[in-house]
């Protein structure tokens, strides 16, 4: 085997967590090979679409605080385009204050933001009515608005990245390279794809929905659920009108499960058009090959039918629609997990992954921490929280 394919580390998944991660370990001078299954910026993972949510409100301080500290990597990242990853509008977070959702809580979320020192404000029905264009809310219904929510604009940032490390001399990348098979001798893993056999003392897993279908090359996985989630792009009737990032905490109603979101009008998706999505599927799948690119057309319409009730200015019909494909573990809050492989795998300590839970808005830290904890075994960042690995990955 020639030197040619010799890295210091692989990172297995091309989508943004392992595009920072290579980012970062080539600020160290590491030399890091990319391997995607697919192609790179494809549609068929988590990273599908255009926008997601950048939040500050959490239920949780460490979550806060984690969120907080992943603002001067986005400017980090932003030196690099002169296109806007992070479009801030604020976050408005309303709804029934005792409902919780995997997104968490209102009530512990303003708790967490006190705590942390953060500004925010709350409103009462009437107020979120007058402030904001929602309208026939429920008398109960309270909001909690934070000024630097934001919409990422999550295909610049993995251009962005792209971008950076093609021009890397430390970074190379390869799409249509899906591992194959792994296997360890003298101190370094050996990653079989269809585009040859690669050599590495570590490895970096970042798989998004297929963690399964790798991790089970190594002899464990986890316990995940995959949700297809919908969402749909409303024609904005009155352009005046002025909608934040946003989240309405609901109890779910039957298969309803009531919980949505929804961004501004944005110039650079679908202009003229809000996207609105739901927070739930009405059929989670067991394996990432279940999904399909057609959106549910129920949960489609139960976000519709809140657009009619409940939006100012929206013409009630979906025109554009899209899907992602998450995967989420039992872990509470389907929070991230981010560790080493379970010590009984070989070389253990040299394989960190990322798995489950929703990570766009810790791209850019995430591929510090996971770089950190590739040549450092250890991060500067408190993790402790998402490194729940004995609990959640299961030998085979
Ligand atoms: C989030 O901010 O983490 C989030 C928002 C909406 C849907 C899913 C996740």
């Amino acid at each position: 085997m020639g030197t040619a394919c010799e890295y210091d580390v692989i990172v297995i998944g091309g989508g943004p967590v392992g595009l920072s991660s290579a980012y970062h370990l080539s600020l160290r001078r590491v030399r890091s090979l990319v391997l995607e299954q697919f192609t790179f910026a494809n549609q068929l993972a988590s990273s599908a679409g255009v926008s997601r949510q950048f939040r500050i409100p959490y239920p949780e301080r460490y979550m806060v605080q984690l969120v907080r500290q992943s603002l001067p990597f986005w400017q980090e990242l932003q030196a690099f385009t002169d296109t806007r990853l992070l479009e801030e509008a604020g976050t408005l977070w309303f709804g029934d204050k005792s409902v919780h959702t995997s997104e968490g809580n209102i009530a512990d979320a303003e708790e967490a933001l006190k705590a942390e020192g953060i500004a925010y404000t709350s409103l009462d029905r009437d107020a979120l009515e007058r402030h904001y264009p929602f309208v026939n809310l429920p008398e109960n219904y309270v909001g909690l608005f934070q000024s630097q929510g934001a919409t990422i604009n999550l295909r610049e940032t993995i251009k962005t990245l792209l971008d950076i490390n093609r021009r890397s001399a430390y970074v190379s990348m390869k799409s249509e390279a899906p591992a194959t098979s792994i296997w360890r001798k003298d101190q370094k893993f050996y990653v079989t794809t269809p585009l040859g056999i690669f050599v590495a003392p570590k490895l970096i897993l970042a798989p998004g929905p297929y963690a399964n279908g790798l991790f089970r090359m190594l002899g464990f996985d986890i316990d995940a659920t995959f949700w297809n989630m919908s969402s749909a792009y409303f024609k904005l009737l009155d352009p005046s009108l002025r909608y934040p990032t946003w989240f309405a905490f609901q109890n779910p109603d039957g298969e309803n499960g009531n919980e949505f979101y929804g961004f501004p009008e944005l110039d650079w998706n679908n202009p003229g058009y809000v996207r609105v999505a739901s927070d739930f599927v009405v059929t989670p799948l067991s394996s990432p090959e279940q999904r399909t690119f057609v959106p549910n057309q129920k949960e489609l319409s139960f976000t519709a039918n809140w657009v009619r009730e409940h939006m100012k200015g929206v013409e009630p019909t979906p025109q554009y629609t899209s899907t992602c494909l998450v995967s989420l573990s039992t872990i509470a809050n389907k929070e991230l997990l981010i560790d080493f492989a379970p010590a009984s795998v070989p070389g253990s300590k040299n394989i960190v992954l990322y798995t489950t839970g929703w990570a766009a808005k810790f791209v850019p830290i995430l591929g510090r921490i996971l770089s950190d904890l590739s040549l450092d075994g250890r991060t500067s960042f408190d993790i402790t929280n998402f490194q729940t690995g004995t609990n959640y990955l299961k030998m085979l």
